[in-house]
């Protein structure tokens, strides 16, 4: 898989991209992360992506000109483009798992007020990662990579995201505990220390459906 990220500001990256399961999925082979400025893609003279509102108003607006020359010169067949936004379909692990299918993925952040309205038309999907506005599509671009990566074959094993939370029957997870046995007087449940898979699959499934009920019973629906 390859995913071009389409950003202002690519040093917020570098971290993010350098450590632990992200950066053994690259290390693999398994993706290819570019980080692209879109401000090489401006025509103007003085290096300027954006521009005051028509019609007035505060902060200045992301133009057509440096954001469609930059998609429609790494875009192909293959190619899904999203835009980050607040304004977009709340992200879900769905849309993950969807996205994980794609070769390749350009994911474009904004910054600033917004977004030219003509942009939109460029782009297949518009995502926001919450009812929040962040400063850009930086970090909500994190997370989407970080969600995908760790769901593209070989890159963490299967099982442990087979049982994720909000994996494909929509439960929360149930509870995990390691060693030791007892700690400041909270034991680990005795089900879990039996032997008896049967028991404890059935311990887990019903631990996830009242974490769930209590939690997120809209997820029930
Ligand atoms: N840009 C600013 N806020 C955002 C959000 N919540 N999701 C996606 N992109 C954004």
């Amino acid at each position: 898989m390859k995913i071009d990220i389409l950003t202002l500001f690519p040093n917020m990256f570098k971290g993010v991209f350098e450590e632990s399961i992200i950066k053994r999925a690259i290390d693999l082979g398994k993706v290819e992360i570019n980080l692209i400025n879109f401000r090489d893609y401006t025509t103007d003279p003085h290096n300027k992506v954006d521009d005051t509102p028509y019609g007035g108003g505060a902060g200045m607006v992301l133009m057509c000109q440096p954001i469609f020359d930059c998609i429609n010169s790494i875009k192909t067949s293959d190619s899904v483009v999203v835009m980050l936004t607040p304004d977009g379909v709340t992200y879900k692990q769905k849309v993950a798992y969807d996205l994980s299918k794609f070769k390749h993925i350009i994911l474009l952040c904004g910054h600033y007020e917004g977004f030219d309205e003509r942009i939109r038309s460029i782009c297949d999907m518009e995502i926001s990662i919450g009812d929040y506005v962040l400063t850009g599509g930086e970090v909500p671009a994190m997370v989407l990579v970080d969600s995908i990566i760790r769901l593209i074959p070989g890159v963490i094993n299967e099982e442990s995201h087979i049982k994720d939370s909000f994996n494909k029957d929509y439960l929360l997870d149930y509870p995990t505990y390691t060693k030791p046995r007892i700690y400041n007087g909270m034991a680990v449940p005795d089900v879990l220390l039996s032997g008896d898979h049967k028991k404890i699959d059935e311990y887990r499934y019903n631990e996830s459906l009242k974490r769930t009920t209590d939690r997120r019973p809209d997820l029930l629906d």
